[in-house]
């Protein structure tokens, strides 16, 4: 089989697209991604690159590559049905490794099947180990959640910049390198949502949200695709504000479901999210490149869920 793999080009996203969900559909016997976008978007954001595996010039596969600073994290990885068992996989996930090496990502992850034994064997072969679950959880929004915190997109330029910075110095603090204003610029200039900052003038937490059909939420949902509060003695309280916060944007923009993903080795944001009612919808497994915790830590304050 002549197989190729190199970046997505525009003109096969559509292709590339259809090949996740057929991927996704067959392997869940169900199709869970409805309107929400995992490709569109990541493949437009300047954080991400989207590799494909091409066989005679067709698209039969990607892996998407996203850089959070001196973070990299691999997936979705989708072949399309037909072509599985021939190391189409294989291929997208050396790849994307290489992809991540060579941006000098010190800590590596993904999010798969926890139950996959041989989802573990494929990403154990390059070196990820599978480490804590990660609850992706959700709680109705009622609308008259309280709306609070700071919206950067009603923000002036300036002060969103200065925000934005803001924002950083806090992921800075949970780990030196870790840099996901990747994330709010793709969703400040694709439209997918929102970020909201709570604290004082000096904010002490964020949340990148999205909102929608087209982005990672989807209809009807309110996704915090990442959230930190800075590490300290008040980190707990930012955090209770930060979930706050996100409530209020998710009755704020109509949604009626906001969703949320943490790994249960966080474990104090994790009881917290528990004891505020979140339920868990799926629990997945983070596997890690190297195997060492990352900033997955007891004491640490952050919401995300590598999918
Ligand atoms: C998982 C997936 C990407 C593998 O692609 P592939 O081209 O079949 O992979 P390869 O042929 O290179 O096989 C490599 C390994 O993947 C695993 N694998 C293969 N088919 C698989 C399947 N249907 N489900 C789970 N794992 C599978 C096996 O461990 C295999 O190793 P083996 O040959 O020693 O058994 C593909 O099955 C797929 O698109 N599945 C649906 C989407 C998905 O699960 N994505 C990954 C989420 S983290």
């Amino acid at each position: 089989m002549d197989l190729e793999v190199r970046p997505l080009a525009a003109a096969d996203l559509d292709r590339a697209d259809q090949v996740l969900r057929d991927a996704f559909r067959t392997y869940l016997g169900a199709d869970l991604m409805a309107d929400t976008d995992l490709l569109r978007s990541r493949f437009h954001a300047r954080h991400t690159t989207v590799l494909a595996a091409y066989t005679s010039g067709w698209p039969v596969g990607t892996i998407v590559a996203t850089q959070w600073g001196d973070v990299g994290l691999l997936g979705p990885l989708s072949v399309s049905p037909p072509m599985w068992g021939r190391g189409v996989g294989t291929r997208l996930t050396e790849a994307g490794v290489a992809l991540l090496d060579s941006w000098g990502t010190t800590h590596q992850g993904l999010f798969t099947f926890a139950d996959s034994t041989r989802h573990h064997g494929l990403y154990q072969r390059f070196g990820f180990w599978p480490r804590f679950l990660t609850a992706v959880m959700s709680a109705a929004v009622t609308g008259s959640e309280q709306r609070m915190g700071r919206r950067l997109t009603t923000a002036d330029p300036a002060a969103r910049e200065r925000l934005v910075e803001e924002c950083h110095a806090v992921t800075t603090a949970v780990r030196a390198g870790l840099d996901v204003r990747g994330e709010i610029d793709s969703v400040l200039e694709q439209g997918l949502g929102d970020v909201v900052v709570v604290g004082g003038t000096r904010p002490d937490g964020f949340a990148v949200l999205h909102h929608g059909p087209g982005s990672e939420a989807g209809s009807g949902i309110a996704y915090v695709k990442f959230a930190a509060a800075r590490p300290g003695p008040g980190a707990a309280a930012t955090f209770t504000a930060l979930l706050d916060a996100c409530r209020g944007y998710a009755a704020q923009v109509g949604a009626h479901r906001l969703t949320l993903g943490v790994s249960t080795a966080r474990h104090q944001a994790y009881r917290r999210l528990v004891a505020a009612g979140l339920r868990t919808d799926v629990a997945a497994v983070t596997m890690h490149r190297p195997n060492d915790p990352g900033y997955d830590r007891e004491d640490l304050y952050v919401l995300d869920d590598w999918r």
